[in-house]
């Protein structure tokens, strides 16, 4: 036996890492697999101290995405990514072995991955036939559940929760930390959660630069809460959590210009989703729901054969189907106007 195989913790013999889009499929030259923006926009980053270690946390990145936020900088963390955020409520509140996370399949699934990581627990509370909380089941579970993980809107069905019931949850699990996970709220005409900081002392929000920012490539993401949960998450964060390339540039992205730019590219995109939505309807494809972000989830006959007909072309497109509830779904992301056009050229003649 290997000494990897003789010394290795025994709960990750069985756990299968996640399969994230860049590392389940490579090649291709129009990537709709990712949630990732098609926008590429330009930076420059001082490189006069990068011979320093960066700050534990920046103020000036904190306070410029408090103020986006609408809170106040002792609310705030950045993390590498909002991914690094879900790792440290899990290692902050979940004692390994004993306590459990609470998911609301299908949904987004660095929660529970995260949590087998640390040999925490994982209780599924599915959604609705209609993609909303079973509200009163998650109340019910949360009794046994140290963090309970919400997404609105939703990856990968697309659709914004409830408020009504995120609320009720709040209200009726006051001894679990209730995470909502905003990754997508740039996209959505529905209403953040922010505003319930000040409320709800075990609400704890998530938001990333990752999507509508087109940032995915420097890792920054967000966790909002009260400054006693911010406290004790920073006990456990690693002491230089962000390179200092990624901060200069995300304090640019939350300039006045650059956030007027993103209104534009966040307009484009959903008039986008709508063109790719309309000329979809012609296709056998069923959307699976109404779509708040910036991808589009549909149900078809073989969804393994309609991404590999589609990768086979050069376009990339993510297969759900491993997904609780959603046999034969693609999650196809909103691209740039010709990368729409491809993709509707293609499925045109892939069911012609
Ligand atoms: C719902 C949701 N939460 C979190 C993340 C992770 O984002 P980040 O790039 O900030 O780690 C993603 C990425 O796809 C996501 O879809």
């Amino acid at each position: 036996m290997s000494i990897v195989n003789q010394l290795q913790r025994q709960h990750l013999k069985q756990l299968t890492p996640y399969a994230s889009a860049r590392r389940s499929m490579s090649g291709g030259n129009i990537w709709l697999n990712a949630n990732e923006s098609p926008y590429s926009n330009s930076y420059s980053v001082d490189d006069s101290k990068l011979n320093r270690y960066p700050e534990f946390q920046s103020k000036p990145l904190n306070q410029a995405y408090a103020e986006y936020a609408g809170i106040d900088a002792s609310q705030l963390l950045s993390s590498r990514g909002s991914d690094e955020g879900i790792e440290l409520l899990i290692r902050a509140f979940c004692e390994p072995g004993q306590d459990k996370v609470l998911i609301c399949p299908p949904t987004y699934g660095m929660y529970a991955i995260s949590a087998k990581t640390f040999a925490v627990g994982v209780t599924e509370v599915p959604l609705l036939n209609n993609w909303q909380l079973d509200t009163e089941a998650v109340i019910e579970a949360s009794a046994e559940c140290k963090v309970i993980f919400l997404c609105s809107p939703s990856n990968p069905l697309g659709n914004a929760l409830n408020t009504d019931d995120i609320e009720q949850v709040l209200q009726h699990s006051p001894r679990s930390i209730v995470v909502v996970d905003e990754a997508y709220i740039e996209f959505s005409s529905g209403d953040s959660v922010v505003n319930w900081l000040e409320r709800y002392p075990n609400l704890v929000v998530l938001r990333t630069l990752s999507k509508a920012f087109a940032l995915a490539g420097i890792r920054c993401g967000f966790l909002l809460a009260n400054d006693e949960i911010i406290e004790l998450l920073q006990k456990v964060l690693a002491p230089y959590p962000l390179p200092d390339p990624t901060v200069q540039i995300a304090v640019h992205a939350l300039q006045t210009s650059s956030l007027e730019r993103l209104q534009q590219q966040v307009a484009s995109l959903l008039s986008e989703r709508t063109r790719v939505q309309k000329n979809l309807e012609q296709t056998p494809l069923t959307l699976v729901s109404e779509s708040d972000t910036n991808f589009l989830l549909y149900e078809c006959e073989d969804a393994a054969d309609l991404v590999k007909a589609l990768a086979d072309n050069g376009l990339l497109v993510r297969n759900q189907s491993a997904q609780r509830g959603l046999d034969n779904v693609v999650r196809i992301t909103i691209g740039n106007a010709a990368e729409n056009d491809e993709l509707i050229q293609q499925l045109k003649d892939y069911f012609s």
